[in-house]
């Protein structure tokens, strides 16, 4: 017995079975899971199919105001892919396979790759607001894993490696993409803290001796998720804002999705284009 909802091997295989069948039998190849300020980037999705994940049976719904919740099917440049316009929190009281159930789904229609992108803020004291952040690899200490509760053996093993979450050719692929597109790339780690508050000045500073670049509350479900599965991923970073104590100004949401906004073209396109070479 578990206090926690586990899912069955027979839900993933029921909510995939719904969701080939609302997609109109679309094999992505690429899941995209895009955080705040890139839900535009779905705009560029050719030939888009919408699923609403209401509509997808056992999934949650996100909760948070600028997240669509929907999944967009179609082509981004030659690539089949499926797209997240909004993305499950672990915040809004899902629980860690909660958030990480999409990926699960978009795996068992084909899918090898995740592509997942977040909003953030920075600890690393040489980066600035605005800057995008290739994550080589992540740190969660305080959360529970999304693989908590019986092994799925179907889906991955019970002890996972972790060394190379985020896949190294991918990575390389992102570097070569922002050089290409003339975008500083700033590479680091990413620390996953709960939330929803942000974090205490003392609580940035012990991420920063542990190692880590930026702090925020996504992404590293679905991450041990996909590569407990065996998928590639690729993570992208955007720093909103210097995280708390950094600078001595209080933190707003409002201006963490004012800075998305403003550096969501340039984060797009770098997006797209890694998306193209997938
Ligand atoms: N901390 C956590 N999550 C965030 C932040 C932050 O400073 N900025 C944007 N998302």
């Amino acid at each position: 017995m578990t206090d926690f909802e586990v899912y069955t091997e027979a839900q993933y295989q029921e909510s995939a079975r719904a969701l080939r069948e609302l997609a109109g039998d679309f094999r992505p190849r690429v899941l995209l899971i895009l955080g705040s300020g890139l839900g535009g980037l779905a705009e560029a999705v050719e030939d888009p199919v919408t699923v609403p994940y209401g509509q997808v049976p056992h999934m949650k719904r996100s909760t948070v105001a600028d997240h669509k919740g929907q999944f967009v099917f179609g082509r981004l440049k030659n690539t089949p892919a499926a797209v997240m316009q909004g993305r499950l929190h672990t915040y809004e009281g899902w629980s860690p396979a909660d958030a990480a159930y999409p990926v699960r789904l978009i795996r068992l229609l084909g899918a090898d790759t995740l592509l997942v992108t977040n909003a953030a803020g920075a600890v690393n004291t040489s980066f600035s607001p605005g800057d995008v952040m290739l994550i080589t690899d992540h740190i969660m200490l305080f959360g529970m894993s999304p693989l908590r509760g019986p092994n799925l053996d179907a889906f991955g093993p019970r002890f996972p490696d972790m060394s190379h979450v985020y896949t190294p050719a991918l990575q390389a692929l992102a570097r070569s993409a922002a050089r290409d597109l003339g975008i500083t790339l700033q590479e680091g780690v990413y620390m996953f803290f709960p939330g929803p508050q942000y974090e205490t000045p003392a609580e940035v500073r012990f991420a920063r001796l542990a190692g880590a670049d930026a702090v925020g509350m996504s992404t590293v479900p679905e991450a041990i998720a996909a590569a407990h599965c065996g998928m590639r991923v690729l993570g992208f970073t955007l720093c909103t804002n210097m995280a708390a104590g950094v600078l001595d100004q209080p933190l707003s949401g409002d201006e963490v999705v004012a800075a998305a906004e403003a550096a969501g073209p340039r984060f797009s396109a770098l997006v797209r284009r890694c998306a193209a070479g997938l």
